[in-house]
């Protein structure tokens, strides 16, 4: 399968890098195809809501040419879709966030009938990681990503919270197990 992966932390080498970079290892090692979009690279700016992108479902066809067209480009192009983020603030990173607001684009009529979408039918998951416990932290990421899958009308394939993390070195032994079972059900 074609997989691409998204990483929503500026840090190249931090826990959310590091513990994606597992579950990208067990994906490779199972023959599958990865490529990571580092977006802290990227400009994507935020959403204007203006709905032009609304005439034309079958095509991206939104107005600011900035780089999120080729981030989305390479999202409907692949079959599993994994977004990775630290938990700032309660919430995804500014950097995935731009992702998931500009992906307005790849849907229309949504809770309407004739919902269509250019990622209907793949399989996407989640990476979070955070400082704090899943409590009181990283629940509501988990909630708006069951409904950001159902709104692209693609399928949850798997989620991965790690918490209390401080830095990569740190992480307990037990998370690469858990990337790989992320891995697994990714593809399965
Ligand atoms: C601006 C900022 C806000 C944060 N907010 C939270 C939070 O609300 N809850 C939490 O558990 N951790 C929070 N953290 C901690 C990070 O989520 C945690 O350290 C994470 O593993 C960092 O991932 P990274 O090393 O990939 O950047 C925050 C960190 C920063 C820098």
């Amino acid at each position: 399968m074609k997989i691409t992966t998204l990483l929503g932390s500026a840090k190249k080498k931090g826990n959310t890098a590091t513990v994606l970079g597992w579950v990208e290892e067990a994906l490779a090692s199972m023959g599958h195809e990865v490529d990571r979009i580092y977006l802290n690279s990227k400009t994507i700016k935020g959403c204007m809501g203006c709905a032009k992108c609304r005439e034309t479902p079958d095509e991206i066809a939104c107005v600011q040419k900035d780089d999120a067209e080729a981030v989305l480009s390479q999202m409907i192009a692949s079959d599993v879709v994994l977004y990775a983020s630290p938990v700032y603030f309660w919430e995804f990173t500014t950097q995935i966030k731009a992702v998931i607001d500009r992906s307005y684009a790849l849907v229309t009529n949504y809770h309407q009938p004739g919902h269509t979408s250019l990622m209907e039918g793949k399989r996407v998951g989640l990476l979070v990681t955070g400082a704090g416990a899943y409590s009181q932290n990283a629940e509501g990421l988990f909630t708006a990503f069951d409904r950001i899958a159902g709104f692209l009308m693609a399928e949850k394939a798997g989620e991965l919270y790690v918490g209390e993390c401080s830095v990569p070195s740190e992480l307990p032994d037990d998370i690469r197990e858990k990337a790989a079972d992320l891995a697994r059900s990714l593809v399965a």
